[in-house]
């Protein structure tokens, strides 16, 4: 009888977040300018200390090391590395190596990203990510951090979710900068992808066995009527803008229509060494006029059991088998796959462990099924700051009190500590916490 699900050896069992989501007074950066604006924010809250990062990340990362976690994502805030144009903060990055420091020595391995939706203020006020000249900017970021950072971590991820900092900021309007601009919206697409490949180079050049990635939010947009020309339409423009155009452009240098002419980008080629994938529900997409929706508005399917986040919510529907099918759809780019982040908002944490092992279930059957799969890092560790809506969703393996700082770990924490121990799921810890589970995980 088959007592559990193991993974691979080696498979990296880790937490991620990003830095303004947990550092605290980040107040540099335009995030900090937009939560100041009344109704910016669903429920008026601000970032203020977040998660306390900034002073006292050490906490977390001994909660980490004794859940026997090995591995973590964070991002680094450009605005304190380089708080003015071409000035490089040795302090800011003096902190960023006690973090990194902190990790390696209690075991977590570090995966870092560069951008996590936060630009310097000084960056925003030059146009930001509408002016080309970000991309040289930002590889001259990337190259002064690799520098100094290369002996203590070596994978890294250039850009967070490309598409989804686009559709709030240009598309939606309803992040900074506030804009329903499509051509700025594919410029900016264009000068992130384009930002990519300088950064990959500028990082090998540094560091030639570096791991560098993009953390990519995959969705399914399914059509909405599978025999509808339309909705089959407006779900493949989806994906093409959000996901093909980067998976197939990081392997052939080309910058394809809309975001380009379909030119070779040298830079650009061959400009991925692993997938970076950030899933959180699968939709679907029926076809509409409104080129700000990419012709296609999202839906979720009738029924299904959804999150805090409700039906309105962007990551709420319970779908794990979207999950296995785009690890499917991916495998053949041969390059290793990484979840960077998968995750709910569950306050009182009576989903989270269900959902947990649904989603490590179909990784399992996805890897297989043949998919080069490495590692898992669940979204988050403590509550944070969860951008527009505020401190109301929480996303945490542990609670926090953002107040009083306090940390109470849910019984996922727990769980999700048995699983990293186990490197896989038991079905005793699956009898332990979603017994439900048992005839689907343990046939
Ligand atoms: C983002 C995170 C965010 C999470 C949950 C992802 O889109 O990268 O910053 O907190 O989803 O909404």
């Amino acid at each position: 009888m088959n007592n559990a699900l193991h993974f691979p050896p080696g498979f990296v069992w880790g937490t991620a977040s990003s830095s303004h989501q947990v550092e605290g007074n980040n107040h540099n950066n335009q995030w900090w300018l937009f939560e100041q604006k009344p109704g910016a924010i669903f429920d008026g809250s601000r970032s203020g200390l977040a998660a306390d990062w900034w002073a006292h990340a050490e906490r977390d990362l001994d909660l980490m090391q004794q859940f026997g976690l090995t591995a973590h994502r964070m991002s680094l805030e450009w605005s304190r590395i380089e708080p003015e144009p071409g000035y490089f903060a040795e302090d800011a990055m003096g902190r960023y190596r006690q973090i990194l420091q902190g990790m390696r020595e209690r075991g977590i391995q570090p995966m870092v990203t560069f951008h996590h939706f936060t630009n310097p203020m000084w960056l925003e006020r030059k146009g930001g990510w509408e002016h080309s000249e970000v991309i040289a900017r930002f590889q001259n970021y990337v190259r002064h951090t690799v520098e100094r950072l290369s002996d203590l971590c070596d994978t890294w991820l250039t850009i967070n979710e490309p598409l989804v900092y686009v559709a709030q900021g240009w598309f939606r309007g309803i992040w900074p900068p506030e804009k329903q601009d499509a051509v700025g919206a594919l410029k900016v697409l264009r000068h992130l992808l384009l930002a990519h490949g300088a950064a990959y180079q500028a990082i090998h050049a540094v560091q030639p066995k570096a791991q560098v990635g993009v953390a990519m939010a995959v969705r399914n947009f399914h059509p909405s009527n599978p025999d509808s020309r339309f909705d089959q339409f407006a779900g493949w423009i989806k994906r093409f803008i959000g996901q093909e155009i980067w998976f197939k452009g990081t392997q052939d240098g080309r910058v394809r229509l809309p975001l380009g002419l379909n030119e070779y980008h040298k830079p650009l080629d061959h400009s991925a060494d692993f997938i970076g994938i950030n899933y959180y529900s699968r939709d679907f997409t029926r076809f509409t006029f409104n080129p700000l929706r990419l012709f296609g508005e999202e839906h979720y399917a009738e029924g299904g059991e959804f999150s805090d986040s409700g039906q309105k919510g962007v990551y709420s529907q319970l779908a794990p088998e979207g999950l296995h099918h785009v690890l499917q759809e991916l495998a053949p780019f041969g390059l290793p796959i990484y979840i960077t982040e998968n995750g709910l908002p569950d306050r009182d944490d009576d989903q989270r462990p269900r959902w947990l092992l649904s989603h490590l279930h179909r990784v399992h059957d996805a890897i297989r099924d043949g998919s080069p799969v490495k590692g898992y890092y669940h979204w988050t560790f403590a509550d944070n700051y969860e951008w527009s809506e505020g401190w109301h969703l929480r996303f945490g393996l542990v609670e926090l009190d953002e107040v009083t700082q306090e940390r109470r770990p849910r019984p996922s924490a727990d769980l999700y500590s048995a699983i990293a121990r186990e490197n896989g799921v038991s079905r005793a810890v699956t009898a332990q916490y979603a017994p439900e589970l048992l005839p689907l995980l343990f046939p």
